[in-house]
């Protein structure tokens, strides 16, 4: 555990491309390697980054697996707001990362019940290597919305009428949005062995502030990086540092 390592980049492109360095860095080293990507707006570039240095032979994606952050419950499997479905065009086709290679949250039946198996299969496989993370203007990582604890386990959740309101500019309208959630929990993130955390626009200043130089705290859950296990690496525009 450390002091994260924080970058204040220019812009979008150079968070992007500084991302895609870091991602590139976990990918190439030998063996295979686990990785939880985020979805929401943040990451996008960097992913199309990624893409593009893969489609140019510079970025060999057969050794990774990815697994699931979080996910709406209460959705038809094809309804055009599943994160899946996201996470699939963003990441895993782009990445060509086969369905063989990917741990999907559960949605059906008792979902916590099948959390717990899913953690544990995760702990058993040997944990993440890389967690690629957003963070949410309520200081949520992941859909661990406020209060959530460091010790927070893989489970469904409530949605805040701030996440609502914030993923209303996805699907339309807050009518839109879907009100509960299933997320992985703080305790397996915070055991990754790489944590980046990507924040972008002037919207996130107070509370990227809040998370980096406020009271540690499950207030702001993107605090407890602060505390995690392993390196983390905090990537932040000037927008959303300076708040201009
Ligand atoms: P965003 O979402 O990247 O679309 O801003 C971040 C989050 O809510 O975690």
């Amino acid at each position: 555990m450390g002091e994260p390592h924080l970058v204040v980049l220019d812009d979008a492109r150079a968070l992007a491309r500084a991302g895609a360095d870091v991602v590139a860095g976990v990918v190439n080293a030998d063996g295979p390697v686990t990785i939880v990507p985020a979805t929401g707006e943040t990451p996008v570039g960097m992913y199309e980054e990624l893409a593009a240095r893969r489609a140019r032979g510079d970025l060999d994606t057969r050794d990774v697996s990815i697994v699931q952050l979080d996910e709406y419950l209460g959705l038809e499997p094809d309804d055009r707001r599943a994160l899946f479905g996201w996470m699939k065009r963003t990441v895993l086709e782009p990445l060509a990362v086969g369905a063989e290679r990917v741990a999907r949250l559960p949605t059906e039946g008792d979902v916590d019940a099948a959390c717990a198996i899913f953690e544990r299969e995760l702990d058993a496989s040997g944990g993440i290597d890389l967690v690629i993370l957003g963070l949410g203007t309520n200081g949520h990582l992941g859909f661990n919305e406020p209060p959530s604890d460091a010790s927070s386990v893989t489970r469904t959740v409530d949605l805040t009428a701030d996440t609502i309101a914030a993923n209303a500019r996805y699907w339309g309208s807050e009518r839109d949005v879907p009100t509960r959630a299933v997320t992985l929990g703080l305790r397996p993130l915070l055991e990754a062995r790489h944590i980046m955390l990507l924040v972008a626009g002037a919207s996130k200043h107070t509370i990227v502030r809040r998370a980096l130089e406020g009271p540690v705290g499950e207030d702001v859950p993107a605090s407890f990086v602060r505390e995690a296990r392993g390196s983390v690496t905090v990537l932040v525009d000037r927008a959303a540092w300076e708040g201009e």
